[in-house]
């Protein structure tokens, strides 16, 4: 059969763009342990201070019976809250978000967490906060722990780029 020397080589090269794009998310998935979120959960964003879950006081880092931590983060037009959590490394943590907005992103550097916050729903992420991981980009301070800042990563309006705030991750005290 033949093939044109040109059709050919534009065989391989789509091939091998096919190849670097699976390979990537197969990497990403396998190596760096990044998944698309999977909860689907909903909640009325224009009650979330009136809720259970959401309200002001209920916001932060919560021990669970068993040693694990729940940590729930209000992402609205422009911060998270509350504007700081510490967590310990290593340990299991589940972030839940909601926004009583619009919708935010939601990126902790050196660690898998990285979610849409989307209006009208539960964001939920589960992790393990790696220390050394999180070291190479993150800022140390008193205690030997981590200061990293979380970042809005969806274009949300006119101060998407001032939406931050902060988590210190301190060593697994064990
Ligand atoms: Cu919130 Cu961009």
């Amino acid at each position: 059969m033949h093939v044109d020397p040109l059709e050919k080589a534009w065989v391989w090269i789509v091939g091998i763009i096919t190849a670097v794009m699976l390979g990537s998310i197969f990497y990403t998935a396998f190596a760096l342990n990044v998944h698309p979120p999977s909860n689907v959960e909903v909640i009325d964003s224009t009650q979330l201070h009136l809720t259970e879950e959401f309200a002001e006081d209920k916001l932060g880092v919560t021990r669970n019976p068993d040693g694990s931590l729940t940590v729930r983060i209000v992402a609205g037009r422009y911060g998270f809250f509350p504007q700081h959590v510490e967590v310990p490394a290593d340990t299991p943590i589940t972030f839940r978000f909601a926004t009583p907005d619009v919708l935010h992103g939601l990126h902790l550097p050196g660690t898998n967490v990285d979610t849409m916050v989307i209006p009208g729903f539960v964001s939920q992420v589960r992790t393990e906060i790696n220390y050394d991981a999180v070291a190479k980009v993150a800022k140390k301070v008193a205690n030997g722990g981590l200061r990293v800042p979380i970042y809005c990563n969806e274009y949300c309006g006119l101060g998407h780029h001032f939406m931050w705030s902060r988590v210190t991750v301190v060593p697994a005290s064990g």
